[in-house]
Order: structure tokens, then C-alpha cells, then sequence
């Protein structure tokens, strides 16, 4: 079945897992893009939605759904009970690779105001061990070479994402070579984001998705945390 097809019925699938009347957290990426069309259908029940990319705001808003900033659902003090967000990469403890469009950053600090992230993939994203999609790391610009020297040091092949900034000009250095198990992430994580210069990897170990809906084409499995995706 075509891959295209699975994220679609993900992202679908994401509908029963929101809260009407509350804020939706939304991430990036052509997963999430196909979630906000199906969350346009259901806008009038829903306050609003908080983007992690310029590309996700632009979307809602030519859907016709209304996006706030996070300092205004901080202090708003709405709830904030589901992230919806898709992923490059997610092993059997829900620990993710993210960042293939360069939203990682933003992604994790959205994703941490929310009360739960509903990862949404198809089946080809689930590994038994992260790695094989090379790792995002989003840099200050200035720290580029030094940062890329250290993560040589753990093992790493750092390549630069050409021509490319984040959506708060940072420069992305995509890591090759690791293979990282379940156990080994939450470490890794924090060492990578201890370097200096480094913004945050795109590990999501130490908050990992709390639901994924797998799209098969059998159909949804739907894993929590604490199971195993098998
Ligand atoms: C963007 C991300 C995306 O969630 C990840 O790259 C998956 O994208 P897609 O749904 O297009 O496969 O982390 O920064």
C-alpha cells in the first residue's frame, strides 16, 4: 500500500485521540500536514491549535483553524491535553528521531506544554533501533564546525544540511553511523544536547511519544508507552 495512503489514515486516525474544547499542539510535516486537513473538518470544536513550524502555521491557517502562540496558551491557561506530531524514526519505547524537516527544536518545546504526544506514522518509521535516518542536530551557526567535531567523538558522521536554516536560523547537522538502542537513547540525548552550541538533538528519549498510531495496511495499531511495538 502506498505510503502516502497510511499517513493519511494516521493522521485520521489522530482525530479521536483530541479533547473538543481544548488547544491542539501540532507539529511538521507531510503527516502532520495531512492531520491538519483532517482537523480543519472539525475546527468549530476546538479553541485553537499551537504550530512548531511556519509551514504547519500557514497550513492551519489557510484551513481556517485559529493558531496561537505558546505564550498566549501559557497564559491563557486553557487546557493543553494532546501534541499531535509524526516522526522520522520511533522504537519500541515510543523514543523517537525527529527533525527531517528541520522543525526538531520547536517540535520538542511544543510538544513539552502539551499533557500528551500522539506520534503519528506509518509503518515503515518503526525500528527496532534508532539510527538508520541520520540524526537532526540543530546548531548555532558560529558552533557548526566544533559541534560537528564532538559528535565525531560519540561515534558520529555529522554532515551539514546544505543550504538549509531553521525557522530560527540555526543550521542543521544531520548525523550518520549511530545506532542507537532503546536503552542508550535517553543518555545519548542528554550528552548531544550538553555540547556546546548544539540547541537540542532531534532524540526524543527523555519525553517520548505517550501513544502511537501505526498505520498498517491491516490497519491502525494504536501502542501506548510501556507496550512494545512489536
Ligand atoms: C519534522 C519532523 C517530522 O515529524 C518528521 O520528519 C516526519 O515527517 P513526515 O511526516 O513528512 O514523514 O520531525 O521536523
Amino acid at each position: 500500500m502506498e505510503q502516502n495512503v497510511l499517513k493519511q489514515r494516521a493522521a485520521l486516525a489522530a482525530l479521536d485521540e483530541l479533547v473538543e474544547g481544548s488547544v491542539v499542539g501540532v507539529g511538521s510535516g507531510s503527516t502532520v500536514d495531512l492531520f491538519i486537513d483532517a482537523l480543519a473538518t472539525r475546527r468549530d470544536r476546538f479553541v485553537g491549535a499551537v504550530s512548531s513550524s511556519r509551514r504547519s502555521t500557514e497550513r492551519l491557517r489557510a484551513q481556517g483553524i485559529h493558531v496561537m502562540d505558546l505564550s498566549e496558551l501559557i497564559a491563557s491557561g486553557l487546557p493543553a491535553p494532546v501534541y499531535v506530531d509524526g516522526a522520522d524514526e520511533i522504537d519500541p519505547w515510543l523514543q523517537m528521531i525527529k527533525g527531517g524537516g528541520g522543525a526538531l527544536t520547536r517540535e520538542k518545546i511544543v510538544a513539552a506544554a502539551f499533557e500528551r504526544f500522539v506520534c503519528i506514522v506509518d509503518a515503515s518509521k518503526v525500528k527496532p533501533v534508532l539510527g538508520a535516518f541520520a540524526l537532526p542536530v540543530d546548531v548555532i551557526p558560529m558552533a557548526a564546525p566544533l559541534v560537528a567535531r564532538e559528535l565525531v567523538s560519540l561515534g558520529g558522521f555529522p554532515k551539514l544540511r546544505d543550504g538549509f536554516a531553521t525557522d530560527d536560523g540555526n543550521l542543521v547537522l544531520d548525523v550518520g553511523g549511530l545506532q542507537i538502542q532503546p536503552e542508550a537513547a535517553r543518555g545519548l540525548e542528554a550528552k548531544i544536547d550538553a555540547i556546546a552550541g548544539v540547541v537540542t538533538c532531534g532524540l526524543f528519549a527523555a519525553r517520548p511519544a505517550d501513544v502511537v498510531l501505526i498505520a498498517r495496511p491491516e490497519g491502525i495499531e494504536r501502542v501506548l508507552v510501556g507496550d512494545s511495538t512489536g
